[in-house]
C-alpha cells in the first residue's frame, strides 16, 4: 500500500447546519467523506475555503433566510478577496435545486439532502473545472489504482498508454482522486511511439487506459479537425507495417460507442477480446456505484459486440458485497454471468477505500456472506473460463510467439484471445504468428501442435 504524503495545506471547511438531526447527522458524514480531500473544520467562515449551508425548508421565509446568509456571505467574500467555494446543501437545496445558482451565481454547488456522498465528487469536478489539482489524502491501493507501465519493448507485444485519469467515479474507487481527471494523448504521440514499437519487432500492441475507450486525442496536425475517438485510432494503427494485433484495456460500458463496435467487425488487427467490467448484475447496486448503465444495457452492447465480431472472448471485473447488496442482488450479477459467459473475470470482494462515498454508505455486508458470495461467483467463472478454453481445442489457431516454453524444445505465445499457448517449436519463433492446432486445454492455457509459421507482411 502507499503511503499517503503529509497534507502541505489543509483547507479550512465551515458547514453550518440548519433544522433537524437529519441534517445534523449529514453534517457530520460530510465533514467525514471531505477530510481525505484535505478539508478540516474551521470555526468561521472567514477562515474557510469551502463553505457548506446544510439548510432546513420547514420554517417560514426559510428560502428567503438562505439567500440572505448568502448575501452577506458575498460581502464576505468581496471583502476579504478570499475564492472560496460555496454549496448549499440540504432541504432548500432540494426544493430550489439549480435555481439557486440562477438568484445567487457566487453559489458553486447545490446538493440536496442524503446526497453529502455526492461531495467529494462534485469538489473534485470543480476544482478541475478552475484547473485545480485537489491535493488528495485518499489511501491508494495499486492493485486497483495502477496500471500496468508502457514498456520499452522486450518482446513482440507491448503496452501503449493511450489515455490517464478517470470522470466516472465510481462510488467505491479512488482513481478519479489520485488519478484525476480523464487525458488523452495527442494520436500524433501515440502514432510516433506505435511505430517505433514497431520497428523494434512489436506485432501486438495494447492500448492502455483507465478508461481507454473513453479515449479522445488531437487528431493529426495534417488532418487538424475534432478529437479523434478510439475506434479512428485503431484503424489508424492498423495501417502501421508490423502491427499486426491491436488490442485495448481497460473499457467502461458507458463509452462503448457503436464505431469501436463495428471496427471489431470490420478491422482485422481487432483482437476478439474486450474486457468490459460490469462489477454488478443488479441495476440497484449499479445506481448506488453510479456505474450510469443498467444489466440490461451492458447486455445489450455485448449483443452487439457479438455481432460484429462472433468469437470476441468476454472479460470482466465484479464486485461483491458492496454496501447493501442483498442475496438478490447477488444472484442478480449471477443470473448476469450466466447470461453473457465470460472467457475470463476477475473478481473481488468491496473493500472500503476511506474516503470514498461507498465506504460512508449504510449496509455494509458481513465478510463472511462476502466470503460465501465471492466463492460462489468464482466457481461459476472458473467453469466459464475452462468451457471457454476447452471450446478450442480441435480448432487451428494463430499464435504469436513470445518466447520460450518451460520445458525444454517448447515453445509458448498468445492466442487470438489472450490465452496462453504451449506447444513443442523452437524459440527462434519468437515474434513469428504461427497455426497451433490446438490438442488439450486447462482453466489458464491450452496446448497444441505446430502446423506452421505464417509470412507475416512486414
Ligand atoms: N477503470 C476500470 C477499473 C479500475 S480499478 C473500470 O472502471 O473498469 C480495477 C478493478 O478493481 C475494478 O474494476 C473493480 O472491480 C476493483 N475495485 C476497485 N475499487 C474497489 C474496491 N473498493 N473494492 C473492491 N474492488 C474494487
Ligand atoms: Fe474507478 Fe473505473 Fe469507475 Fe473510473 S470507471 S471510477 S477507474 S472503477
Ligand atoms: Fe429536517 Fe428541516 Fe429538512 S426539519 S428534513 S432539515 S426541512
Amino acid at each position: 500500500m502507499n503511503t499517503p504524503e503529509a497534507k502541505q495545506n489543509t483547507k479550512g471547511l465551515f458547514i453550518k447546519t440548519y433544522g433537524c438531526q437529519m441534517n445534523v447527522y449529514d453534517s457530520e458524514r460530510m465533514r467525514d467523506v471531505l477530510r481525505p480531500l484535505g478539508y478540516a473544520p474551521v470555526d468561521t467562515p472567514e477562515a474557510a475555503d469551502l463553505v457548506v449551508l446544510n439548510t432546513c425548508h420547514i420554517r417560514e421565509k426559510a428560502t428567503e433566510k438562505v439567500y440572505s446568509e448568502l448575501g452577506q456571505l458575498k460581502r464576505m467574500k468581496q471583502n476579504t478577496g478570499s475564492n472560496m467555494t460555496i454549496a448549499v446543501a440540504g432541504c432548500v437545496a432540494q426544493a430550489e435545486g439549480e435555481e439557486i445558482m440562477r438568484r445567487q451565481p457566487l453559489v458553486d454547488l447545490v446538493l440536496g439532502p442524503q446526497a453529502y456522498h455526492k461531495l467529494p465528487e462534485m469538489i473534485a469536478r470543480a476544482s478541475r473545472a478552475v484547473g485545480d489539482r485537489l491535493e488528495t489524502d485518499f489511501e491508494t491501493l495499486e492493485k486497483f489504482d495502477a496500471l500496468p507501465k508502457t514498456r520499452e519493448a522486450d518482446g513482440p507485444t507491448a503496452f501503449l498508454s493511450v489515455q490517464e485519469g478517470c470522470d466516472k467515479f465510481c462510488t467505491f474507487c479512488v482513481v478519479p482522486y489520485t488519478r484525476g481527471a480523464e487525458l488523452s494523448r495527442p494520436v500524433d504521440d501515440i502514432v510516433m511511439e506505435a511505430r517505433n514499437l514497431a520497428a523494434q519487432g512489436v506485432r501486438e500492441i495494447s492500448l492502455l487506459g483507465q478508461n481507454v475507450n473513453a479515449f479522445h486525442g488531437a487528431a493529426p496536425q495534417v488532418e487538424g479537425g475534432e478529437d479523434w475517438t478510439l475506434g479512428q485510432l485503431c484503424r489508424h494503427l492498423a495501417k502501421i507495417g508490423g502491427i499486426e494485433r491491436i488490442r485495448y484495456t481497460t473499457s467502461h460500458p458507458r463509452d462503448m460507442d457503436d464505431d469501436l463496435i463495428a471496427a471489431h467487425g470490420d478491422t482485422a488487427q481487432m483482437q476478439p477480446f474486450l474486457h468490459l467490467p460490469v462489477q454488478s448484475g443488479s441495476d440497484r447496486i449499479l445506481k448506488a456505484m453510479n456505474r450510469g448503465h443498467t444489466a440490461d444495457e451492458y447486455r445489450e452492447i455485448i449483443r452487439k459486440v457479438r455481432e460484429a465480431q462472433p468469437d470476441v472472448a468476454l472479460a470482466s471485473d465484479f464486485i461483491v458485497g458492496f454496501p447493501g447488496e442483498s442475496d438478490e442482488d447477488f444472484e442478480a450479477t449471477m443470473q448476469l454471468v450466466r447470461d453473457v459467459n465470460y472467457a475470463i473475470a476477475y473478481s473481488f470482494k468491496y473493500s472500503p477505500r476511506p474516503g470514498t462515498p461507498a465506504a460512508e454508505m449504510f449496509g455494509h455486508v458481513p465478510e463472511d456472506v462476502k466470503d460465501a458470495r465471492l466463492q460462489a461467483l468464482q466457481k461459476l467463472l472458473r467453469e466459464q473460463q475452462t468451457a471457454f478454453n476447452k471450446s478450442k481445442i480441435g480448432q487451428t489457431v494463430p499464435v504469436l510467439v513470445t518466447g520460450r516454453g518451460r520445458l525444454e524444445g517448447q515453445a509458448h505465445g498468445r492466442s487470438p484471445w489472450m490465452q496462453a499457448v504451449h506447444f513443442d517449436g523452437p524459440a527462434e519463433l519468437t515474434g513469428k504468428i504461427v497455426d497451433v492446432k490446438v490438442n488439450g486445454a486447462t482453466m489458464s492455457s491450452l496446448s497444441g501442435e505446430l502446423i506452421r509459421a505464417r509470412e507475416v507482411a512486414l
